[in-house]
């Protein structure tokens, strides 16, 4: 999960990371009233969107006053920024600039470790800078067992070539921000710019960060930081009920269990299609080893709430969840939708107990359900009814 800037802001300060105060606003008075809060005096309004080059899009606008600050704030709502809206901007307290520097530790999935980037020339430019001027930009990697102490922090700003009267203080806030990518269990954390104000204080004035969702259950509190205005309703809902579901753009619903098993029937599905005028999956839905009724229900729920469904591929090939309680899953979640469930339903069973499952289908007879023998045979049957129904 991105987290916005003003909330990498809220846990840098929490980890003792040197920042700037800062205030989000909604609207032009909020902004106005945050610049008063910050002291009146200079301010920067900074678009919160989860994507970068803010700044040169011109979502990043100081502001000398808390009327300026609302002038800024005006301008900058409602902007559009590489495809996002902005609905906030954050008003951070001016900081007095005099150099700009760059810092990002990563999960570096290739190399099995962390990678820590670090430069003297931060800022705006620092994607050019990486291609134009790559040796300008130190990579020092970092072992997950030991992580950045002190003789790490002191190898890195060694790398980036930091002067002397600065690589202590620099050090030291990189020990905090590694302290960040631990404790919140983070995948990237990114400062650009770290500066070094006219005073000669070192301050995260940026934050980028990328929380790992796989260690969620250690975070209660990262349930908090999820934007869940922007969030696909339909996603919302399946994660709510613990559901793996991806939305896509076709027509045809999918669900099966295992993730391997459902990727194929996308590809199946998208086969199937072509021959009937193109028609597409329209999810990823994977409802995992225990198919029971209530998690069918659930998963079905989902998909024929997607108004572009117009026909579903239940494929399922029955484990340690044999095939008669799938069977008795699907009957028993038709019957907990009723007339909810409202779209031809094609289902193919295999596996464990097939036999007993595709009696009890064949039994309950329900009209809008169709057995298929074959995935494929599956694939076609529903391809067919989405393209009859388009
Ligand atoms: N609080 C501040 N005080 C003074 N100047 C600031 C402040 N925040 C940002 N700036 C200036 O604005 C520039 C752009 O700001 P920032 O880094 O936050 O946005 P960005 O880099 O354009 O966005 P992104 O990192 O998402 O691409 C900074 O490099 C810095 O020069
Ligand atoms: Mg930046």
């Amino acid at each position: 999960m991105d987290l916005f800037e003003y909330q990498a802001r809220d846990i840098f300060e929490k980890h003792g990371v040197p920042v700037l105060g800062g205030v989000v606003a909604t609207t032009p008075e909020e902004a106005r009233a945050g610049a008063e809060e910050l002291g009146g005096g200079t301010v920067v309004v900074k678009a919160q969107v989860k994507t970068g080059g803010r700044g040169k899009a011109g979502g990043v606008k100081l502001a000398r006053s808390p009327e300026e600050a609302a002038a800024k704030a005006e301008e900058i709502l409602g902007m559009d920024i590489k495809g996002h809206t902005v609905h906030r901007v954050m008003i951070a307290a001016g900081a007095r600039i005099a150099e700009e520097y760059y810092f990002s530790v990563l999960l570096d999935r290739a190399n099995r470790s962390y990678l820590a980037m670090c430069s003297v020339e931060g800022g705006m430019e620092i994607e050019q800078l990486a291609v134009e001027r790559p040796e300008a930009l130190a990579k020092v990697e970092v072992d997950p067992l030991v992580g950045i102490d002190a003789a790490k922090a002191d190898e890195i700003v060694t790398a980036a070539g930091f002067a002397d009267d600065v690589r202590g203080d620099v050090a030291a806030a990189i020990q905090k921000l590694w302290t960040v990518y631990l404790e919140e269990d983070a995948t990237l954390v990114e400062v650009n710019p770290l500066v070094r104000t006219e005073d000669g204080a070192i301050v995260a004035l940026d934050g980028k960060v990328t929380l790992d969702e796989n260690a969620g259950f250690r975070h209660a509190e990262h349930d908090a930081l999820e934007d869940k205005a922007a969030a696909d309703p339909l996603e919302a809902k399946a994660k709510e009920n613990d559901l793996n579901y991806v939305k896509l753009d076709g027509e045809v619903g999918i669900i099966g269990n295992g993730a391997g098993l459902v990727m194929s029937t996308l590809d199946v599905v998208a086969y199937a299609g072509e021959q009937h005028g193109g028609v597409k999956p329209a999810n990823f839905l994977d409802i995992g080893g225990g198919a029971s009724a209530s998690v069918m229900a659930a998963g079905l729920d989902v998909i024929l709430n997607d108004p572009q469904v117009k026909s579903v591929f239940v494929n399922v090939f029955g484990g340690i969840t044999a095939c008669d309680a799938v069977a008795n899953g699907i009957v028993q979640a038709l019957e907990i939708l009723g007339a909810e469930a409202n779209k031809p339903l094609v289902v193919r069973l295999d596996g464990n107990n097939v036999v007993e499952g595709r009696r009890i289908l064949t039994e309950a007879d329900h009209p809008l359900v169709t057995l298929a023998v074959t995935m494929d045979g599956g694939a076609d049957a529903a391809a067919q009814a989405a393209a009859a129904a388009a």
